[in-house]
């Protein structure tokens, strides 16, 4: 297997098994790598910098503050530099870290810097490894987007056996492999729209109609396809959510008519697109360029329907385009999605229901209805928005290569 021209920077935390991952360091760079290691102060009572920067051929980085540094922001550089972050021992401590934001030392301080794929391989006795707050810090952390590899069963160093084993080398290896299959290469250039975000739509200079629309599923779709090696084009509403990974393009708009034009130009150029916004259906007919004053007891708003951007991207849709389409039901969600895929002529529509708790506006979750051309419908269970933008782009690839 040959992982070359990929980047990868090994993390280790003060555990015994990171004596394996000297083995790991070595078959990485074996297979082609370039690898750059970050220890936590106390993995360095496990393993040597002399070690780790003989087997990866490059300067230890383990104290933010030395003046060995090449940068005095070493943390984003390799942030910036790695394609993939494998963190192996990753011990109870530097993952409670990790899910509470705490950046006190070089590969803590990286990990909040890092925005592209993280494989966490959690090592330690299996009490520490059920731990509620061990398990409630992995969940987290695999919500956020981090690949967590599931602790192996044995003798333990505590002189015990059960759970909480680090895999072996060979193991994590594999994973890694399989990582960046998925993160670097199968969209590579593709062409992909997104819109995100509400729409808002001025009444007057002062007031608006708009929606509870924050972009956080749009903006985890973005980061799924943009990790997956997608050049994805951003046209978003005003929206409190944004991207973690670098977009190709990223346009901001304000109104749905200012959206449509945005998506509308970019289309016949694109491979596929999502059409995750909640566009506004209506806006106000005229209006008002002085700011309403309050002279009447009451008033009526003029709105006009506003122009559907997915019907207008499904009407000029090329054989080899793909489209996606959201449905936002209350009642009858399955017939009302079925009918928004075929009248405005999606390939794929997802369904979420405002009635499922854990659904909707300003949640992290997420449970949606994957409804396709000819007639499959999948529902999935609850999920974090991230797995949902990882599901989706799964069924995307998938569909696109049945065009
Ligand atoms: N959509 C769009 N342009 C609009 C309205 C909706 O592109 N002017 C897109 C949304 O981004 C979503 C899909 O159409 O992908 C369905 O949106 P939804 O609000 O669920 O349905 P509507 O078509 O607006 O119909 P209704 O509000 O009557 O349910």
């Amino acid at each position: 297997m040959s992982l070359q021209g990929k980047k990868i920077i090994v993390g280790l935390s003060g555990g015994i098994a990171a004596y394996k991952t000297l083995t790991l360091v070595r078959l990485l760079v074996k297979a082609g790598a370039q690898v750059r290691c970050v220890c936590t102060p106390s993995a360095l009572q496990f393993v040597t910098p002399l070690s780790l920067s003989t087997l990866s051929g490059y300067p230890l980085y383990s104290d933010m503050f030395s003046s060995r540094n090449e940068s005095a922001t070493e943390h984003i550089s390799y942030a910036d530099w790695g394609d993939l972050l494998v963190v192996a021992p990753a011990t109870a401590n530097t993952l409670g870290k990790f899910a509470n934001g705490i950046a006190d030392n070089a590969l803590s301080t990286l990990f909040n810097a890092f925005n592209k794929t993280v494989l966490l391989v959690p090592a330690m006795n299996t009490q520490m490894y059920r731990h509620p707050a061990t398990q409630e810090n992995l969940q987290k952390l695999r919500a956020w987007g981090a690949e967590i590899m599931p602790a192996a069963t044995g003798s333990l160093a505590c002189g015990t056996e059960g759970e909480g084993r680090m895999p072996e080398a060979e193991a994590i290896f594999e994973r890694i492999n399989e990582l960046l299959q998925k993160s670097c290469a199968s969209l590579q250039e593709k062409k992909i729209l997104i819109t995100a975000g509400p729409t808002v739509e001025a009444i007057d200079p002062v007031r608006y109609i708009s929606n509870h629309s924050t972009g956080l599923m749009g903006c985890c779709i973005a980061d799924e396809l943009a990790k997956r090696g997608a050049a994805v084009y951003l046209v978003h509403g005003p929206m409190q959510a944004s991207p973690k990974a670098k977009m190709f393009r990223s346009i901001a708009v304000t109104s749905a008519q200012e959206m449509f034009k945005a998506a509308t130009e970019l289309w016949a150029d694109m491979d596929m697109a999502v059409l995750s916004a909640a566009v506004a259906d209506y806006t106000p007919l005229n209006p008002s360029k002085e700011k309403i004053k309050k002279h009447d007891e009451s008033l009526q708003l003029r709105l006009s329907k506003t122009q559907d951007i997915l019907a207008a991207l499904g009407k000029n849709k090329q054989a080899k385009q793909l489209l996606v389409g959201f449905a936002l039901e209350t009642e009858n969600e399955l017939s009302n999605a079925g009918e928004k895929l075929h009248k405005k002529n999606a390939d794929l529509i997802v369904l979420n229901s405002l009635k499922d708790s854990g659904a909707g506006f300003a949640q992290a979750t997420n449970r949606v209805t994957f409804l396709e051309k000819d007639g499959t419908i999948s529902p999935m269970p609850l999920k974090s928005k991230q797995e949902v933008a990882v599901d989706l782009a799964d069924r995307m690839e998938y569909l696109y290569g049945k065009l």
